[in-house]
């Protein structure tokens, strides 16, 4: 194992489904076997477009349940460390400095800013959410993460961050390493209903978590050739999702072919190729059940966990303020001010 860095994660919004497996997580977990990783829970992050109370209340029920969700998808808890953003308040430190450091059209031109303003029906733009990539450039830049992968929406948040590092070693000399992304490669995945990618508000998702009886229902009842009313129509395999899934999920390469060839001849209902998805969607998600059961059979480990790794995150973030307020001259600017104090009241208690 290199000793480099990796740093990622998520908002805590809830249950990991098959897109958040298949744009991020596999990426994960094939990558933390090869460098030091931290994992945020980025509940600041997610302040930016959910802040009411019940939104809050959620936060460490949600943060357990991500992190189950991760650990049962094969991220080993012996090489990973899962902290809780908002129980550093030194990284809201090191946003502050960073903001100054970009620019607001430089922010105003990242895409995903106003795409998630629009999608929490928002018609304008709160500050935070605004800086949301600064804070994320804290996030990395506060354990000196040198590799960052992520899905492409957030590819743009990575780039400016990387800008930051740069600005921040200009002005006041190299404290940052200027981190790599890694990109996911693999295209986006489809919602059950076939209407653009998976996502758990749009009621189009399968859980990593649901059990095999519902992974079987939901693919029964999911989006294929809406022209096909019958098994004997020649059948579109191009944006149906019942074949996208099978060829993300289904390891059987050849089955998958064949049930393609006869789907577009006309020669195989949809029941039957639903029939076979449901079970290689089931024999996919069984090893990760298996690991949940075994995480979540220990009652309070993941909150040890997720404790334990805020508790030394800490302990690095805090080292890395100190170098920075000591490379950018803020802690000389108040020493000077603590010996001219000093030397005031050794003044004032013997008068000459
Ligand atoms: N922006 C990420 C999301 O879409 C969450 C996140 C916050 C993050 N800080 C990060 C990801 C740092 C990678 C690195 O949920």
């Amino acid at each position: 194992m290199s000793t480099a860095r990796m740093l990622t994660g998520d908002r805590p919004t809830g249950r990991l489904h098959l897109g958040h497996y298949v744009g991020s997580i596999a990426n994960r977990v094939r990558l933390h076997q090869r460098y030091e990783s931290f994992f945020i829970i980025a509940d600041l992050h997610m302040l930016t477009t959910r802040n009411t109370r019940g939104d809050i209340e959620q936060v460490s029920r949600n943060a357990r349940e991500m992190v189950t969700d991760i650990l049962a998808a094969g991220v080993d808890p012996a090489r990973a460390t899962f902290y809780l953003q908002s129980a550093i308040p030194e990284v809201g430190d090191l946003n502050t400095l960073f903001q100054n450091l970009v620019t607001v059209p430089r922010l105003e031109r990242v895409p995903s800013v106003k795409e998630m303003a629009r999608d929490a029906g928002k018609e304008e733009i709160p500050y935070g959410l605004l800086g949301y990539p600064v804070l994320q450039a804290a996030d990395i830049l506060c354990v000196k993460g040198q590799v960052v992968p992520v899905g492409k929406d957030n590819a743009a948040h990575v780039e400016v961050t990387r800008e930051i590092a740069r600005r921040f070693n200009h002005l006041y000399g190299e404290v940052f390493p200027v981190p790599e992304m890694i990109a996911a490669d693999t295209p986006t995945l489809l919602g059950t209903d076939g209407q653009g990618k998976m996502s758990k508000s749009k009621g189009n998702a399968i859980a990593l978590s649901d059990d095999p009886a519902t992974v079987r229902r939901i693919v029964m009842g999911m989006y294929t050739d809406p022209n096909r009313v019958r098994a004997d129509v020649p059948g579109t395999v191009e944006g149906n999702p019942v074949f996208a899934y099978h060829d993300v999920f289904n390891p059987d390469r050849a089955r998958v072919a064949e049930l393609k060839a006869r789907y577009r001849a006309g020669r195989i209902g949809d029941v039957e190729v639903k029939e076979e998805l449901a079970v290689a969607l089931n024999r996919f998600l069984d090893p990760i059940r298996e690991r949940r059961a075994r995480f979540e059979g220990t009652s309070g480990l993941v909150d040890q966990l997720i404790f334990e790794g805020t508790e030394r995150t800490r302990a690095e973030v805090r080292r890395t303020l100190v170098e920075v307020r000591r490379a950018m001259g803020l802690t000389s600017a108040y020493t000077q001010v603590r010996r001219r104090a000093e030397r005031y009241r050794k003044a004032v208690a013997t008068p000459a």
